[in-house]
């Protein structure tokens, strides 16, 4: 999908594995490697807001290319680049349809509301369909009659992969039939791309494959692909135009900000198909504790896929994470029995046998 770049090496100020610890939190705690920041210092700059900035325009066309789209926007953060979608498409009292389990409902701090004057109506997926996917026949049973009384039934947000289902990826056809229903009833489809790159890589499809029929995406380089910061919007170029305007609204607009394109460049051209790594390790850390008693690995029929591993435990998922804390292991609680690992470039081998080991141990 992307150049080979240099060999992947362990981040700055990042001690050895089996010395340190392995923050399982989030695939946002990594840090950038030398050879990113060398691409940093080094990176031309310029007054982006004043549209000189050669280093963000060259990650824009990047990124618009490798989705697809007509053009794209660096923002600050994933929750800048929904909301502005949000904000760039629906009116006060517009509706907007996800799951129940979407990243824009949860945690983006009531942005849609906020931000945008919208209500939020969640959709529960359906019979045989993985946590967090839905079909095109519930989008179309949802929109609401255009009558006076009704918010009108704007956008429809897909979010993949889907963060709290567990990193369950969404395969092609299960897109194309929301995206479908989508289009007969005239709503934007908005795909949170926080993690697309993971889902293309565990699925097998290029990018702009699969956004070929949705309006707007948003994408992470924070995330997986181990930037410091720094997410885009994508879409057609009116709608990227308007949404600049509000990205200036919002305060996210920033000058010479080629600095972090420049690690964000980096990222997409280097460290985009690692994340098979990841997945990997994933995979054994489910295995591994999935044959431990008392563990009940949540996936997807098929296992899981992509970069994250939620677990369900007897008793205080908040207790086991202080515990594996003292043992130099970080995972962070989603709920009383419900906890979360997610494996990112800070994560080698030996790290995931080291939290295997003393999940192990502290649930032995
Ligand atoms: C699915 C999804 N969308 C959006 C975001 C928001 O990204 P940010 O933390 O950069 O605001 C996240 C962050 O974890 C996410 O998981």
């Amino acid at each position: 999908m992307s150049d080979r770049g240099p060999p992947y090496t362990r981040p700055v100020n990042t001690p050895k594995a089996g010395t340190g610890t392995v923050d399982l939190r989030s695939d946002t705690v990594t840090r950038p490697t030398p050879a990113m920041m060398q691409a940093m210092f080094a990176a031309e700059l310029g007054d982006d807001v004043l549209g000189d900035d050669p280093t963000v325009k060259r990650l824009e066309a990047r990124v618009a290319e490798l989705l697809g789209m007509e053009a794209a926007l660096f923002t600050p953060s994933g929750t800048m680049a929904n909301q502005l979608a949000i904000r760039t498409v629906c009116e006060p009292g517009d509706e907007i349809l996800c799951h129940r389990d979407s990243h824009i409902l949860h945690y983006e701090t009531g942005g849609p509301a906020a931000l945008s004057g919208c209500i939020v109506t969640t959709l529960d997926g359906g019979d045989g369909l993985p946590r967090g996917v839905f079909g095109g026949e519930l989008v179309e049973q949802s929109v609401r009659p255009l009558d006076q009384h009704d918010p009108v039934t704007r956008m429809v947000v897909v979010e993949n992969t889907v963060n709290r289902a567990g990193g369950v990826p969404w395969s092609l056809e299960a897109f194309a039939d929301v995206a479908s229903a989508a289009a007969s009833r005239s709503l934007h489809v908005h795909v949170d791309g926080a993690r697309l790159w993971n889902a293309c890589i565990a699925c097998g499809y290029a990018p702009s494959e699969f956004l070929a029929e949705a309006d707007s995406c948003s994408v992470c380089f924070s995330k997986g692909l181990g930037a410091p910061v720094g997410s885009a919007l994508a879409g057609p170029t009116a709608f990227i135009a308007r949404a600049k305007r509000f990205r200036k609204m919002f305060g996210g607009s920033m000058r010479q900000v080629g600095l972090l394109a420049a690690g964000a460049l980096f990222a997409v051209d280097h460290q985009l198909d690692r994340l098979v790594e990841d997945h990997a390790h994933a995979m054994r850390l489910a295995a591994a504790l999935s044959a431990m008693p008392g563990v009940e690995v949540e996936a997807p029929p098929g296992g899981v896929r992509t970069n994250m591993v939620f677990l369900r435990v007897a008793g205080d998922a908040g207790d086991l994470c202080a515990r594996l804390e003292t043992r130099g292991v970080r995972m962070i609680p989603m709920g009383r029995g419900r906890l979360r690992a997610v494996l990112h470039l800070d994560v080698d081998e030996a790290d995931v046998e080291r939290a295997i080991e003393s999940i192990g141990t502290e649930l032995g």
